[in-house]
C-alpha cells in the first residue's frame, strides 16, 4: 500500500522531523508500504484560499491541485504530530482542511509527541478532525513522552517499545486498508 508519513512541524530545529525520519524508514523496510513523505515544511501551503468547500473538489489553485492529487495517491497516512498548548498544530490541520474526499474511508495513525503527556492531549483533539473527514484510526498509535531525551544530533533514539508499538499500528494500518478498499471502491 502507498502510506504517506506527514511531519506535522514546520519549525526550525523541530523534533517531528527525525521522528518521521523513523518511521518512514521502519515503514520503508517491509515490503508491503511504499512510502510518501510529507514535509509541511516543503509542501508550504498558505493558509486553506479556495473559495469553494473542498468536498466539491473546485479547486482553483495549482497548490491544492497537486496537494488532492498527492493525497488520492495514498492508501495510508501517518501523522506525526507535536502538542502545541494541548492541541495539535494548525500546519496540520490546514493540511487536513484543504481537502474532503481525498481522506475519505482511509486508515491512518497518531505519532504524538511532548512532555509528560506525550502529546496525546493534541492526539485526542486531533482525532474529532480526522473522524469528520472519514479517515479511520489505527487502535495503536506511537506516544513519545519527554520526546527532548529522545533526539540527539538531530536524529530519534526509540526505545523498543516505541518501535513495538510503530510495529503493531503498521500491521493495523495494512489491515485497515484492506478491510476499507471495497468501501473506497463503492464511494469512487
Ligand atoms: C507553541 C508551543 C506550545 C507547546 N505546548 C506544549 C504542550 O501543550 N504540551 C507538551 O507536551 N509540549 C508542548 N510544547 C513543547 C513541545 O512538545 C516541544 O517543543 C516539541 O519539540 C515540539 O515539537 P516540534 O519540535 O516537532 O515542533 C510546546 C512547544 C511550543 C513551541
Amino acid at each position: 500500500m502507498k502510506l504517506m508519513v506527514i511531519v506535522g512541524s514546520v519549525r526550525p530545529g523541530r523534533v517531528g522531523l527525525p521522528i518521521a525520519q523513523w518511521v518512514h524508514q521502519r515503514a520503508a523496510s517491509s515490503d508491503r508500504f511504499s512510502v510518501d513523505f510529507v514535509d509541511l515544511a516543503e509542501l508550504a501551503l498558505p493558509f486553506m484560499d479556495e473559495p469553494a468547500h473542498p468536498a466539491r473538489r473546485a479547486y482553483t489553485k495549482p497548490h491544492t491541485i497537486a496537494w488532492s492529487e498527492r493525497v488520492d495517491a495514498a492508501d495510508g497516512f501517518i501523522l506525526v504530530s507535536p502538542e502545541y498548548n494541548h492541541s495539535y498544530s494548525p500546519v496540520l490541520k490546514n493540511a487536513l482542511d484543504y481537502l474532503a474526499q481525498e481522506w475519505k474511508h482511509k486508515p491512518v495513525s497518531i505519532v504524538s509527541y511532548g512532555g509528560v503527556s506525550a502529546g496525546t492531549r493534541g492526539a485526542a483533539a486531533l482525532e474529532q478532525v480526522l473522524t469528520t473527514l472519514g479517515l479511520v484510526k489505527t487502535g495503536a498509535n506511537v506516544e513519545i513522552n519527554f520526546v527532548a531525551q529522545h533526539v540527539r544530533d538531530g536524529q530519534f533514539h526509540p526505545e523498543d517499545k516505541h518501535d513495538s508499538i510503530l510495529h503493531t499500528a503498521l500491521n493495523q494500518m495494512h489491515d485497515l486498508h484492506e478491510a476499507l478498499s471495497p468501501l473506497r471502491a463503492l464511494a469512487a
